[in-house]
Parts: structure tokens; C-alpha cells; sequence
């Protein structure tokens, strides 16, 4: 006899805890009317991150060209053990964790130090977060995984509350994304939930040699012009479009003035497109373009900023020898 009531979860139901956003969420309808109607035109680059882009993404990441995932995890490598007996965190909660690969250099590092802690792994992605979750515990039998489903901008006011110490992780240089002033407000929204001894340790891109900022973003291979270009197929599919990609081509270049680099969708020729979803057309010119991702570069000091404007503390700032990425610890007092 079942217990009334009482349904067989399925894997989803099993492992995701649903955080609600705080604040309405503007889907990919509204952003399409916001940024995409008339210039200067612009999406938000979450778009990018379907089945398909997510794979790219992937594969970019593994790009003789593409240095910073390479290089944050060997700093993560290096430092972990450093990390962890610093905040001897409660727990480890990740923002935006995609398949948590470089966070594992601190569950090696807890294991090797005998620590143990949770870990809650904060994605909107259900599929991944899953089978992570899954692999995760499976291979570090000690770790209790409780993976959040949900905007992890939106849902940072619907945390699961927890009592002990919290090492927030903010990985990849994800916060480049970010307009100054929303990283700004970001790093003060995480503040705010913060309890005091709470740390977070976040990744950052710096300013480097343009010539390799640029080849990070124009790999020979073409993949992150596959990925730019992908967010078409997203529009096509979400909007009911019309996009072809072959009427585009892949524009990503550092502008130093605002030390960030700027990518691009550009058009090749005149044409117009239909958005079903949204009862409207774009007339495209050639050379229109369409802004898809600006990722930011930090100095040394910016990025110590970041937290510091954020009401942290900055505990550590760990760089390789080339200072081409920065690992930062934050604490808050
Ligand atoms: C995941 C946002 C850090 O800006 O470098 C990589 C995404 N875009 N290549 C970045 C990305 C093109 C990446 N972030």
C-alpha cells in the first residue's frame, strides 16, 4: 500500500530544491522586445546556454585559445587546500555551478584535510544540475549535495536557510557579464545575505595583451563563432524566427576604453526577419549588429573593488605568475 499522498518522485522531484525568484524574471519574449526591436540592439548572453551552447561552451573551454578556465582551475588546484582551511566552510554554495568541474579542486581539497561540508549547487539548468549532483555524490561519498534549481540573481533573497559558516563560490569570471553597476549591486545583494564570517571566493578575468584577449575570443576553430552564432537557432526555436546564421558572422574584439570585450552578431546582408512570437520584423542592413556578451577584464586592484564596494573584505588574491586571472577571497565581517 502506498502512503496517500505520497507520490514516486522522479530523479527531478528527488534531488532539485526550486528557488522562487524574489522578482519577476524577464523571459526571452520580453528581452526580445526590449533589446532586439531597434538599435543599438542587444540580448543578454544567458541565451546562449541551451543543449547546444552549453556543449560549445564546453568546447571552447577546452580552445588552445580560451586561457581562463584552463587557468582558474589551476589556480583552484594550487590554492583549494588554502582556501579551505581558511573558511572551513559549513557549507560550499556555488553560483551558477554548471557541471561544478573546477569546484571539485575544493572538495579534493576538503578531502585531503579531512573536512567535510555541504555542498548546494545553484543552476538554472535542471538536467545538469541532476546528473552532477548524482556523480558528485557518488564519487565523494562524504558530500551532502542539494542542488537549487532557479535564477541564482533572482533567488538569492529564497536561499534555503542554513546555520554555520558559507563559502559563497562565484566562478569563471561570470561577474564580467555584468554592466559595472549591476555587478556592483550583485556583490551588495550577496552582502546583504551574507551572515558575518561568510566568505566568497570569486573569479575574475584581468586586462592583458590585447592580442590574446582577442584570440581567446576568435579561436581558430570557430567555436565560439558557432556559439555566438547558435543564439540564432535559440531565437528561431523560442520566437518562432527566421534568422539564418549564414546572413551573420562572429565580431568579438577588446575595447580597451571600456576594458571589456565586446561580442557580436553582424550582419552580411540586407534582409529582413520575421519574429512570429512576437508579431513583428527587423529590417537588417548590412554591417547591423547585434550586441550578444560584453565580458569585462579587471585590474588587480578593480577586481579587489569589486568585493571591497560589495562590503567585503578582500582575505586572499591569488594569481598565476602571468596575472592572467585572479582567484579573490572575500570575507564578510
Ligand atoms: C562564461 C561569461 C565567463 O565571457 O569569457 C566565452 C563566456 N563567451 N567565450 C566569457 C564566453 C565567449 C565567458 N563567461
Amino acid at each position: 500500500m502506498r502512503t496517500p499522498g505520497l507520490k514516486i518522485a522522479n530523479k527531478f522531484q528527488r534531488v532539485c530544491v526550486p528557488v522562487a525568484p524574489a522578482h519577476p524574471v524577464p523571459d526571452i519574449v520580453d528581452d526580445a522586445r526590449e533589446g532586439l526591436l531597434r538599435p543599438p540592439r542587444s540580448l543578454p548572453p544567458k541565451y546562449f546556454y541551451d543543449e547546444a551552447g552549453s556543449l560549445l561552451f564546453t568546447k571552447i573551454c577546452e580552445t588552445r585559445e580560451y586561457y581562463p578556465t584552463r587557468t582558474e582551475d589551476r589556480l583552484l588546484a594550487s590554492h583549494a587546500p588554502d582556501i579551505i582551511r581558511i573558511a572551513r566552510p559549513g557549507q560550499i554554495i556555488e553560483l551558477g555551478s554548471g557541471n561544478s568541474q573546477k569546484t571539485r579542486r575544493l572538495f579534493d581539497a576538503c578531502e585531503n584535510t579531512d573536512h567535510t561540508c555541504t555542498y548546494a549547487p545553484f543552476d538554472v539548468c535542471a538536467p545538469i544540475l541532476e546528473e552532477t549532483a548524482d556523480q558528485l555524490q557518488a564519487e565523494y561519498g562524504w558530500l551532502h549535495v542539494t542542488p537549487l534549481l532557479g535564477d541564482y540573481h533572482a533567488g538569492l533573497d529564497h536561499l534555503p536557510a542554513f546555520t554555520g559558516r558559507r563559502l559563497f563560490v562565484f566562478l569563471g569570471s561570470t561577474i564580467g557579464n555584468f554592466e559595472p553597476g549591476e555587478a556592483h549591486t550583485f556583490l551588495r545583494e550577496i552582502t546583504a545575505i551574507m551572515n558575518p564570517g561568510d566568505y566568497l571566493l570569486i573569479g575574475a578575468d584581468r586586462v592583458k595583451d590585447t592580442r590574446v584577449l582577442d584570440s581567446a575570443y576568435n579561436d581558430a576553430e570557430g567555436i565560439t563563432a558557432a556559439f555566438n552564432l547558435n543564439l540564432l537557432e535559440v531565437l528561431n526555436r523560442e520566437l518562432d524566427a527566421d534568422f539564418n546564421p549564414c546572413h551573420f558572422r562572429h565580431k568579438a574584439e577588446f575595447v580597451p576604453e571600456r576594458s571589456r570585450i565586446e561580442m557580436k552578431l553582424v550582419c552580411n546582408a540586407t534582409h529582413q526577419i520575421t519574429l512570429k512570437e512576437l508579431d513583428e520584423t527587423i529590417a537588417f542592413l548590412p554591417d547591423d549588429e547585434i550586441l550578444t556578451e560584453v565580458s569585462y577584464k579587471f585590474t588587480h586592484d578593480g577586481a579587489e573593488k569589486l568585493l571591497e564596494e560589495g562590503g567585503m573584505n578582500v582575505v586572499k588574491h591569488y594569481e598565476p605568475e602571468n596575472r592572467y586571472f585572479s582567484l579573490i577571497l572575500g570575507q564578510f565581517i
